[in-house]
């Protein structure tokens, strides 16, 4: 019988019932009341969740390299300089963005799974100032989070403006735009709210709106003023024909993610995570990356010798239907990566646990059954070791 995949990813993330149920519900016509109050609770709730009170929110389908390519976009104008520090693909992605729009990238290229020092970033723009630093909190590909309070310091203190990738650590890890004096965050709908993919956020400071009326980089679709523009309406509304299921799902998971609270659900990625991290080690397993207690979102675990890590994501998918994320880049190969942001409870992880003993075991890698469970299961009754 086909069974949903049983999704251990970083996104998208498990969908809750409810979520799904909202977004399945009739179509809620998007110029008018219905969606005008879906506009203002989505953007309230959100506005919570960047905790400001100073910045605008805007709401644009899309999934969250959309929500990037506008800040890029909006922001500058061609052969203006960004600062992006190196540390792996999402990163990248940001170099690549900004290149694409004739923006000139200056760098400094750590190893991957590195978190990326403050100080160097500081040395960096006080030998060169730049008009922005672009930063992403947590680095996908390695499970890396960033250090997004100093950094952004550091590139205030020189002057620049902090632009912020969160797409998979909005909700999941600590983040605070208005004391952080962050500039712009682009967050997603499918990564720690569990709604589906679809719609991306960016929450915009003053300055950056500053900055919005100055540039030349072409732009039609992402202008930010356009979306505040609608976005002012008595009743809020998108320029354009938004993803209204999304929304509705959008909504729904906010509301189910407020029902506890965002210091509960940090708190819970935290335990998830430590529970994957413990149980991997309890296998024998290493882990990768630096900061690793910070590192809330994902586990890159490093395949044991001999088998390729892509094997072990392969293996576990088509006989348990997990879905594993595998490594990417100069991690291809090399580690498989476990996502715990989202709507995950500790059976689901004990359950990607067990299933990672039973691969790993057909796959001729010595485990001792159940020692990954049992670490995970220590964690989650306080009683580790
Ligand atoms: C850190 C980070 N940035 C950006 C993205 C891109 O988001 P999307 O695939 O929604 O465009 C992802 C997706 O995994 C991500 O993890």
């Amino acid at each position: 019988m086909d069974r949903p995949e049983i999704i251990l990813a970083p996104g998208p993330t498990p969908i809750p019932p409810e979520v799904l149920l909202a977004q399945g519900s009739p179509l809620v016509y998007h110029r008018g009341p219905g969606f005008g109050k879906l506009m203002r609770d989505v953007t309230s709730r959100l506005k919570e969740l960047y905790r400001t009170s100073s910045a605008d929110v805007l709401l644009m389908t899309s999934s969250g390299t959309g929500g990037l390519e506008s800040a890029i976009q909006n922001c500058f104008s061609p052969g203006d300089e960004v600062f992006v520090p190196l540390a792996g693909f999402f990163a990248d992605r940001w170099k690549r963005l900004a290149e694409a729009y004739g923006l000139t990238v200056r760098s400094i290229e750590y190893e991957w799974g590195t978190r990326i020092r403050p100080g160097d970033v500081a040395a960096s723009l006080a030998e060169h100032p730049v008009k922005a630093v672009l930063l992403t909190q947590s680095e996908t590909s390695t499970g890396v989070i960033q250090p997004i309070e100093d950094l952004a310091r550091v590139a205030r203190e020189h002057g620049a403006l902090v632009i912020a990738d969160v797409v998979s650590s909005l909700g999941a890890v600590p983040f605070a735009f208005d004391d952080w004096d962050v500039d712009v965050a682009v967050g997603g709908s499918q990564k720690a709210l569990s709604a589906s993919p679809g719609i991306a956020f960016v929450a915009i400071s003053e300055r950056a709106w500053a900055a919005a009326d100055t540039a030349t980089n072409p732009r039609f679709y992402f202008d930010w003023a356009t979306y505040r523009t609608f976005a002012a309406l008595p009743e809020p509304e998108n320029p354009w024909t938004p993803a209204i299921s999304v929304m509705q799902g959008l909504h729904a998971a906010l509301e189910l993610y407020f029902e506890d609270g965002v210091d509960a659900a940090l708190a819970r990625h935290r335990t998830l995570s430590r529970g994957v991290k413990e149980g991997a080690q309890a296998l024998g397993l290493d882990l990768f990356g630096e900061g690793l207690e910070q590192n809330w979102t994902v586990t890159a675990i490093r395949a044991p010798e001999g088998i390729d890590a892509d094997t072990i994501a392969n293996r576990i998918r088509s006989d348990f239907g997990v879905v594993l994320a595998p490594g990417q880049g100069p991690l291809k190969g090399k580690v498989f990566r476990i996502g715990h942001f989202g709507y995950f409870s500790e059976l689901d992880i004990l359950r990607g646990l067990a299933a990672l003993e039973m691969t790993l075991e057909r796959l001729g890698y010595p485990v001792k059954r159940g020692a990954a469970v049992a670490a995970a299961e220590g964690v989650f009754s306080g009683t580790e070791g």
